[in-house]
């Protein structure tokens, strides 16, 4: 049976533009390529959950304007629960405006309606989150609902992911009640900061640090552990975090080890690089298969 995942996150358009040289302030330059592409951390996740085969409810905001429905439509046909998805007025829908230079990315969020995620809204939605097997979390809401949220998901012992992105200063005890936490080397400098030497153990045997082609690091009874990238071309990595965390979820809802876990999400984030966008990018339960099929093992 499928594993029933609620993405509680963001949802913004990605306005995607091509350019072969970065201006300088002041500056105009000629770009090469433009494109609305669906975006925003918690659509992407849950996007990837459900494509890689979870039964997905997301909740979240967008505003009462084209982006809005328009996204909203999109997460619908991609077979998610968007019923919990609020729209307001007043408030425009999340933006990422991304310049994407030789592969790399740079990236502008405006969060618009996704403030709009409030604590209130999530303890409304008390039952989803109860009726959940796993709760995925990012950044990019009020820190407040991702508190709120994650005391729901505890008091009624629902396992929690969450990817401390956009990295930003969090309470000792929100750390200390999540089961998972996904930052890459960066986040994870920035979160172990705020940690006392006695809980710095049991923090970073939560840890899964994500090092892009460098794999992902696990701790597990003080050992260090990294499962290995999958080479590929890189086209745009805007979205392989998202779809690193939306596959992670969905495997370790089905029991998969935490290694295994991170294999197959490894190898999902790797075929998501290898398109342009953030979520057109992110592969099929069957892609990701046939891929794993196809590549020599990395030492699993
Ligand atoms: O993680 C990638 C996402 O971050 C993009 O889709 C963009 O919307 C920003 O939120
Ligand atoms: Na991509």
């Amino acid at each position: 049976i499928q594993p029933k995942i609620t993405v509680i996150g963001s949802i913004n358009m990605d306005l995607v533009t091509r350019t072969s040289i970065i201006p300088k302030v002041g500056e105009t330059v000629l770009g090469e390529s433009f494109h609305t592409i669906p975006g925003g951390k918690g659509a992407n996740q849950a996007v990837a959950a459900a494509r890689l085969g979870a039964d997905v409810t997301l909740i979240g905001s967008v505003g009462n304007d084209g982006f809005g429905s328009m996204l909203k439509e999109h997460l619908q046909k991609q077979g998610i629960n968007t019923e919990y998805i609020k729209t307001v007025e007043g408030i425009s829908t999340g933006i990422a405006a991304i310049t994407l230079s030789e592969g790399d990315n740079s990236i502008i969020v405006v969060s618009g309606a996704n403030n709009e995620v409030t604590p209130a809204l999530i303890t409304d939605y008390e039952q989803v989150i109860a009726k959940s097997d796993l709760i995925l979390l990012q950044l990019e809401i009020q820190v407040k609902a991702v508190i709120e949220a994650v005391r729901l998901a505890k008091k009624h012992k629902v396992p929690v992911i969450l990817n401390p992105a956009p990295i930003q200063k969090l309470p000792r005890d929100l750390l200390l009640q999540v089961d998972y936490l996904t930052p890459n080397e960066h986040e994870q400098t920035m979160l172990l900061s705020s940690i006392d030497e006695d809980e710095l153990y049991d923090m970073k045997e939560k840890c899964i640090v994500t090092k892009g082609a460098n794999g992902v690091t696990i701790y597990q009874h003080q050992k260090e552990t990294t499962i290995p990238s999958y080479k590929v071309n890189a086209i745009d990595t805007t979205g392989a975090g998202d779809t690193f965390n939306g596959a992670l979820a969905v495997s370790l809802s089905k029991g998969k080890t935490l290694q295994e876990a991170c294999n197959f999400a490894n190898a999902a984030a790797a075929l998501s690089v290898t398109k342009l966008g953030a979520q057109t990018g992110i592969p099929t339960l069957e892609e990701v298969e046939t891929f794993l099929g196809d590549s020599p093992q990395n030492n699993i």
